[in-house]
């Protein structure tokens, strides 16, 4: 059977990694969450005082940092120069700050060459904000996932809770807002919707008719 790429693109919380999670899952293809690599160097810039506006010296920390993504029993680990970094990357302070930090040009050369060199044999599912405009322009299948920021920041705040993290629900919206203005206003590749990208509202959809509206759209190109 052929493999194909599938690019899942859209704002922060629109359910994009649970999904193209499952997809991945289903078609047997490997899952890589590029937000997590933002995230990753958005971590070790905080660690490391590294000034989240400063593109070169953030550039110059990416390329002596090694950031290996893996399949782990209880879903995606993500690895900093070794160290498990799984739970820190989704912590506030990486949150409100990785918008800054993936908004330099120097930055998203470097992670775009590393996440096409990944997707070079084809079986990825990847999600992100640019991976339909930039990273994978020729992937086979291109999705542009929605919903409304009353719904996304409602399944944050429930996810939260469920995982026992203290959630205020009023500031997520804030903060989900903020970050889809500052990912969709930066200069270098903002997030959009590419020409050729099927959209999905899942405002009223569960994660499983989500990911079986992609599977259908994945089978047609297989
Ligand atoms: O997908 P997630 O919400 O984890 O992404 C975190 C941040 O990483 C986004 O808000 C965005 O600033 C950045 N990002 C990006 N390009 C991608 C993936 C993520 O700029 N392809």
């Amino acid at each position: 059977m052929k493999k194909i790429n599938i690019a899942i693109d859209g704002p922060a919380a629109a359910g994009k990694s649970t999904a193209a999670k499952k997809v991945a899952e289903k078609l047997n293809y490997i899952y890589i969450d590029t937000g997590a690599m933002y995230r990753s160097l958005t971590y070790k810039a905080l660690e490391n005082g590294v000034d989240v506006e400063d593109g070169k010296a953030l550039a110059e920390l990416l390329y002596r940092t090694e950031i290996r993504l893996m399949s782990g029993e209880c879903g995606q680990v993500v690895f900093v120069d070794g160290e498990d970094v799984t739970g820190k990357i989704r912590e506030r302070e990486v949150t409100n700050s990785v918008s800054a930090v993936s908004k330099h040009r120097t930055v998203r050369e470097e992670m775009v060459k590393r996440q096409q060199a990944l997707a070079k044999g084809g079986g990825i599912v990847m999600d992100g904000r640019d991976i339909g405009t930039r990273v994978l322009p020729d992937a086979e299948l291109k999705i542009f996932l929605l919903a409304s920021v009353d719904e996304r920041a409602e399944r944050r705040h429930a996810e939260n809770l469920a995982k026992g993290i203290p959630s205020n629900l009023n500031e997520l919206k804030r903060e989900i807002e903020e970050r889809d203005r500052l990912d969709s206003e930066r200069e270098v590749s903002p997030l959009c919707k590419a020409k050729d990208a099927v959209e999905l509202d899942t405002t009223h959809l569960g994660i499983e008719e989500v990911a079986d509206k992609i599977l259908e759209l994945a089978r047609e190109k297989i």
